[in-house]
């Protein structure tokens, strides 16, 4: 992952950096740091863990850098090397004279270290980016030229980067590149700026390059050229970006992910809107081009997706699959890229990604889509690097979700699919006219419901405070609510560090059940519908087993007070759209534990919202 911005221009530069870089601190929060360019010399300051720390780290300096105006920053989510200074961004060369910040991982660094250690290069941490600060400053003694110098070391790096380079000769000139890791330009008036992501520089200005993979482009404060990876002069492409700059705020709420939570009701409004007007009108989905012929030459979907967003196309099948009658796989990303899977012309691919960024779903999409595959992306970002090779697209309208831990972009995700397997078999007539309509009219009411839940979530905090000194937890579903109990473990284990598992409640007795005892609590999702009471059973042989049985349930059935120490109540509501009123009773839960526990919510240990690396 990591987030990079440069500047290059006539104002302070210290500010705008840092500025920059707090709008990417989803990219990563281990170690932040900027280089500058002062009359001098390039002055390097860093510091680990979030970025408050570089700020502090920063007082009293100010004099070195006030008149400084053009510099590189970065925040690190650390993959080569631990989350220490020396292995901070921005790394340097060995005279010091260029430095360097990087987003992305460079698979060939140890045989570059090996081949610029032998030619006197001296390195000095443990990360793949400083071999590319070696190698560029190696290219750049040869050629003189930065640009060139960038071109060149290009040609001999493998992997994926996003890179700012500076040069102590090159007084006022950035030079960037790219390849499979998101890098834009933002044009201000005789300035101009490099970032990982839009929030970054948006305050600045709405004119734009999306940098495509191997363009190289030198930066002045009156200049732009743009290289293609031969070296010659391209046309650039700008766009105005569609964004407003938003003043991301908790509007009251202790941490970013309960307020995002709270929105979730209006997400689901959002989603509807322009989309499902009455419950006896057809769907609209204008940017989705699936006609009567694409779905008729169909012979499977297969969705594609990493986290929370798996755990959303997992539901997906299930509802794809009843609504439409179309065989639908699912598959982490990162274990559908690396083998021989049967996609072609014939097969659907659905990337399901809250940030439309992450690697390992974008190199799947790339896969398919050069095997013929009609490409359909689900994200919440319509600017992103998948929605661009998108053939088909469903913006999920959730908004800027800042928490790292996914909620809001969870259930815009599970709206999506509803909306998109509800649209497709209108076209494939699937279903009948009149169950239509009431699936349809029960969708519209699904914000109410939730609301029903957040106006009762002080019986789940009590709940929460019941369990949150437990050192394990079993969440146990079946049918369409399995992915949930998947989804509400991931939410508690990232956020508390609890060991939190999810289990598809059959399968508890061939194995997670010899975990059973007086100290585990197993969250049973208990949602009235055509596994009922085959789930009861299985709650009934937790129970035997003296486990700690908890239930989440929209059923009046008596029985379940006998068998349950705490019950967790829900609207009613029909199987099919069970995941969407299960899910919030779960995300409050994880949330309030956490909070208890005093963890750090917004931004948990070792995570990142964006991962932009394999
Ligand atoms: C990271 C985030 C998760 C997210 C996953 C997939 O691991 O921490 O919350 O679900 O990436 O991200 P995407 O943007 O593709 O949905």
């Amino acid at each position: 992952m990591c987030g990079i911005v440069g500047y290059v221009g006539n104002r302070s530069v210290v500010d705008i950096l840092l500025d920059g870089l707090e709008q990417l601190e989803y990219r990563g929060y281990d170690s932040s740091g900027i280089a500058v360019m002062c009359s001098d010399d390039i002055k390097v300051y860093k510091a680990v863990g979030k970025l408050q720390n570089l700020r502090e780290e920063l007082r009293g300096h100010e004099s070195e850098f006030t008149a400084s105006k053009m510099g590189i920053g970065h925040i690190r989510w650390a993959t080569h090397g631990a989350p220490t200074v020396l292995n901070a961004h921005p790394h340097t060369c060995t005279c010091g004279n260029l430095v360097i910040v990087h987003n992305g991982i460079i698979e060939n660094y140890k045989e570059l270290r090996e081949k610029l250690s032998a030619q006197g290069c001296v390195f000095r941490s443990q990360t793949d980016t400083e071999t590319v600060a070696h190698l560029v400053a190696r290219k750049y003694a040869e050629c003189k030229d930065l640009t060139q110098a960038v071109r060149l070391a290009s040609e001999e790096i493998e992997g994926a980067y996003a890179l700012c380079v500076m040069h102590n000769d090159c007084k006022n000139k950035l030079v960037i590149t790219k390849r499979n890791a998101p890098l834009l330009i933002g044009i201000g008036e005789g300035e101009y700026f490099a970032a990982s992501d839009v929030p970054a520089i948006i305050k600045h200005t709405k004119k734009a390059i999306y940098l495509s993979d191997n363009q190289i482009a030198s930066l002045t404060p009156d200049s732009m050229e743009l290289f293609s990876k031969e070296g010659e002069k391209i046309e650039p492409k700008v766009e105005i970006l569609p964004w407003e700059p938003v003043a991301l705020s908790k509007m009251g709420y202790k941490h970013f992910m309960l307020k995002e939570i709270h929105e979730q009701p209006d997400v689901i409004r959002n989603i509807l809107v322009g989309r499902l007007h009455t419950p006896d009108e057809n769907i609209i989905l204008n940017e989705v081009k699936l006609n009567k012929e694409t779905l008729k030459n169909l012979n499977r979907i297969q969705i594609i997706a990493c986290g929370t967003s798996l755990h959303a196309a997992m539901i997906g099948k299930y509802i794809i699959e009843s609504f439409c009658g179309i065989a639908v796989d699912v598959e982490a990303s990162s274990e559908y890229i690396y083998r021989k899977t049967v996609t072609d012309e014939h097969t659907l691919v659905i990337g399901v990604s809250q940030s439309g960024e992450t690697a390992d779903t974008l190199t799947a999409i790339k896969q398919s889509k050069a095997r013929g595959s009609h490409i359909l992306i689900i994200t919440n970002r319509p600017d992103s690097a998948m929605a661009r090779e998108a053939d088909s697209l469903i913006p999920v309208n959730a908004g800027i979700e800042v928490s790292v831990a996914a909620t809001k972009s969870y259930i815009a995700q599970l709206m999506a699919f509803y909306l998109l397997a509800l649209y497709m078999s209108e076209i494939k007539d699937s279903i009948a006219a009149s169950t239509l309509t009431s699936l349809k009219a029960e969708l519209m009411i699904l914000p109410q419901k939730i609301e029903q839940i957040l106006a009762r979530k002080d019986e789940i905090q009590a709940v929460a405070r019941y369990y949150a000194n437990t050192k394990d937890f079993i969440y146990i579903a079946r049918g369409i609510n399995f992915p949930t109990a998947l989804e509400g473990a991931l939410k508690l284990k990232e956020i508390s560090y609890i060991n939190a598992t999810g289990y598809p409640a059959g399968e508890l007795k061939h194995g997670p059940i010899a975990m059973l005892d007086e100290t585990m609590p197993v969250l049973s999702i208990l949602m009235n519908g055509s596994v009922y009471e085959k789930l009861l059973s299985n709650s009934e042989e937790a129970k035997a087993r003296n486990a700690r049985m908890i239930a989440l349930t929209n059923s009046k059935d008596e029985k379940l007070e006998d068998l349950f120490e705490h019950i967790i109540r829900v609207p009613d509501v029909q199987e099919l759209f069970s995941p969407i009123i299960s899910i919030i009773p779960l995300q409050l839960l994880a949330y309030y534990i956490a909070e208890f526990l005093g963890k750090d919510v917004d931004q948990p240990r070792n995570l990142a919202k964006s991962v932009t690396v394999e």
